[in-house]
């Protein structure tokens, strides 16, 4: 199958496109046909090498979600089987055929191209939403609310009762409006006027962008208390939880927010912006461009 490789940390070209066996599902495991592949900002940060998981070991195959039809199972899997269209958390998903660690259905009404964009920032926003332990008329700041991760934590947020207001740029203030936020640019100033549109106080605050808010947030706290970022490298510095959402695998939430999507209870912050998959270098230089909105998403027919 072709499958796009990397055998040493760099820009986009050391991604290759190779030629190798299809990958065999384990216990627990589902081998799907990939037609849609997520690119996140992760997959750039590992290949640059700036984000690194113990001794790497090369080749390494990017890609942590797929859309696509079940191929095979491993054993000890009953909830899904060959044909079913699905979308979940993967192994090497830039490929012909990904192992998924775990799927959920996709409806017959969803996209693929948007599927993909489901697994990790439901499965992120969710674990993060839960440590905030919100309720219901709280108040809640989430930066870079037009992002993937972003975008899905406000509708999780807005959906369980909590008011949220969401920093994004000024392109994107009224998606953020349109998400169920109220929108404020990020940037110097912004705990001034997240102040004039939250006058009662944040309760807890979400960054799911980096790019330095953390002072800020600090600052409407006043404290470290109830604030989260998932992106801040600074975060030890700040005495702020850095949370990565590693195996949390909510399979049914996911489902609900698909459904969702097709019913237009949710939404995505915008359409996805397509790749081929021998074109995994520049997807992977459009996300990190960070311009725009929408997912990421490298296509396989
Ligand atoms: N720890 C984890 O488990 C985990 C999981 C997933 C993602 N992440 C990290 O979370 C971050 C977001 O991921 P994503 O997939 O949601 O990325 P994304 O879809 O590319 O969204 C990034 C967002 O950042 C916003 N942004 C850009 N400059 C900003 C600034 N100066 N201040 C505030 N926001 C700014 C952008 O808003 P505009 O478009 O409006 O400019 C954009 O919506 C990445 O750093 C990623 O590595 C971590």
């Amino acid at each position: 199958m072709k499958a796009i490789a990397f055998n040493e940390f760099g820009g986009p070209e050391v991604l290759k496109i190779v030629d190798i066996p299809a990958p065999e599902p384990g216990e627990g495991e589902v081998r799907v046909a990939v037609r849609a592949a997520g690119i996140n900002p992760a997959d750039w940060k590992i290949r640059s090498g700036a984000l690194s998981f113990g001794t790497p070991s090369f080749p390494q195959y990017p890609g942590v979600e797929v859309a696509g039809v079940v191929d095979a199972v491993g054993s000890g899997v009953s909830d899904v089987a060959a044909g079913d269209e699905v979308f979940g958390w993967a192994q090497g998903g830039y490929a012909e055929f990904a192992i998924c660690t775990a799927v959920a259905r996709k409806p017959a009404g969803l996209a693929w191209v948007d599927a993909v964009a489901l697994p990790v920032a439901v499965s992120t926003a969710d674990t993060v939403l839960r440590e905030l332990e919100l309720r219901p008329g709280e108040t809640l700041l989430v930066n870079g609310a037009a992002g993937a991760v972003g975008s899905m934590a406000v509708q999780l947020a807005v959906a369980a009762g909590v008011t949220v207001i969401g920093t994004a740029s000024q392109a994107n203030q009224d998606a953020v409006r349109s998400l169920g936020a109220t929108p404020t640019t990020y940037g110097a100033g912004v705990a001034d006027r997240v102040r004039a549109v939250a006058p009662n106080g944040i309760d807890a605050v979400f960054d799911a962008a980096g790019h330095g808010v953390l002072p800020a947030a600090i600052e409407l706290r006043g404290g470290t208390d109830r604030i989260v970022t998932i992106a801040d490298p600074a975060a030890a510095e700040f005495n702020v939880r850095f949370t990565s959402a590693g195996s949390q695998r909510p399979v049914e939430l996911a489902e609900r927010v698909a459904e969702g999507i097709v019913s237009g209870e949710f939404r995505l912050p915008g359409a996805a912006r397509t790749f081929p998959l021998e074109q995994a270098a520049a997807a992977q230089q459009e996300s990190e461009a960070g311009r725009g909105r929408g997912k990421v998403v490298v296509t396989i027919d």
